[in-house]
């Protein structure tokens, strides 16, 4: 069930915890409603409990919010540093390369005491240096022994192949590239990255692996939800009165498999992504409520047949997968 994180020793689960709903206020709060703590541990807890070993964060995430947050939800429930595997990133914006190693000892703090297993840059655009510098950096620290692996994150395939010579040159593997990615968002397989990461053994980490919640059906079921969700949210993934009626038959093929194994359509949805494109892609689910993140776990133990992989793959491209 473990697969390894591209060409590292590192072996993670294929489900992750996504953790930029542990942002607090903020940016995040005009997709994600701010979550205090003891909800936070809640959902970390129940992601525990259903297997899942590794959690994706960023300094962006409210600033350290989310590192602290997450790591606060570890301690409370007593898990060992180096126990479970972390990944956080770099933000680039107005940033220079050396920010990358200044910014350490804050993301060391912000962390407290669980390594950075995974460090990421967060976009290849908005830095004051060219992203040749910043991964020369990375791997500079990466040698140094204070971050596990180096990855990036929105990268074309252009960029991602130099990306992983130039890491290369420098001793250290160009572990994941971390891309949206969900049956509703398949640009990956027709913009090179998919191809690339498997001919390069580099992991693709999915983020907004349910379309940021459309995926899950609730929308479909009760389209007044919407109305109470953060504006950017509602306007940015697809929620509007057309949107949800193209993607309506691709939730209700969603549904009609998970009523047949007693499961819902976002561990459906989740099963597909982990299983359709092989070892390569890895998701990392958000989650605001602990019985979301035990959902997500638990798609782990959903064998879908070759048909319904097919049949989900047909569908999803006729409703602009
Ligand atoms: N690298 C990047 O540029 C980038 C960009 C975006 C995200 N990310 C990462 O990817 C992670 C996931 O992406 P995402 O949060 O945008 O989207 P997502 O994982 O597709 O959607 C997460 C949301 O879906 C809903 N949900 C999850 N499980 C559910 C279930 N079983 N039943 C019903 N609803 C469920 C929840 O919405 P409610 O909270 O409304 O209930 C949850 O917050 C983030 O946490 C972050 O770590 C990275």
């Amino acid at each position: 069930m473990m697969r390894r994180l591209g060409a590292t020793g590192v072996g993670i689960t294929p489900v992750g915890l996504g953790c930029m709903q542990f942002s607090g206020s903020g940016l995040v709060e005009r997709f994600y409603r701010a979550l205090d703590q003891s909800t936070v541990t809640s959902v970390v807890g129940a992601a525990l409990d259903g297997g899942i070993t590794w959690f994706d964060t960023a300094e962006m995430y409210g600033r350290g919010r989310s590192e602290r947050a997450l790591t606060t939800a570890l301690r409370e429930r007593e898990v060992v540093a180096g126990s479970v595997t972390i990944a956080t990133k770099w933000a680039p914006a107005g940033r220079t390369a050396a920010s990358i190693g200044r910014t350490l000892d804050a993301r060391v703090a912000s962390l407290q005491g669980y390594p950075i297993d995974l460090h990421q840059i967060h976009m290849p655009y908005g830095s004051l240096s060219p992203v040749s510098r910043q991964l020369v950096e990375m791997a500079r620290l990466a040698r140094a022994g204070r971050v596990g692996a180096v990855g990036v994150s929105n990268f074309s395939a252009r960029q991602m192949e130099k990306a992983n010579a130039l890491l290369g040159s420098e001793g250290v593997p160009l572990a994941s590239n971390q891309v949206q990615i969900s049956l509703l968002h398949r640009t990956v397989e027709r913009n090179g990255v998919l191809d690339t990461a498997r001919r390069l053994g580099i992991t693709l980490i999915a983020y907004s692996p349910l379309r940021s919640g459309v995926l899950t059906g609730v929308f479909h079921a009760d389209p007044a939800r919407v109305r109470s969700l953060p504006w950017v949210r509602r306007t940015m993934t697809g929620l509007g009165a057309r949107g949800l009626a193209r993607t309506a038959p691709l939730i209700d093929e969603l549904g009609a498999i998970g009523r047949a194994y007693g499961v819902s359509a976002a561990q459906v949805a989740l099963s597909w992504l982990i299983r359709f494109y092989g070892e390569t892609v890895v998701v990392i689910p958000g989650a605001s409520k602990p019985q979301q993140a035990k959902e997500s776990a638990a798609a782990m133990q959903l064998d879908l047949t070759d048909r319904e992989l097919a049949r989900l793959d047909d569908v999803s491209r006729r409703c602009g997968g």
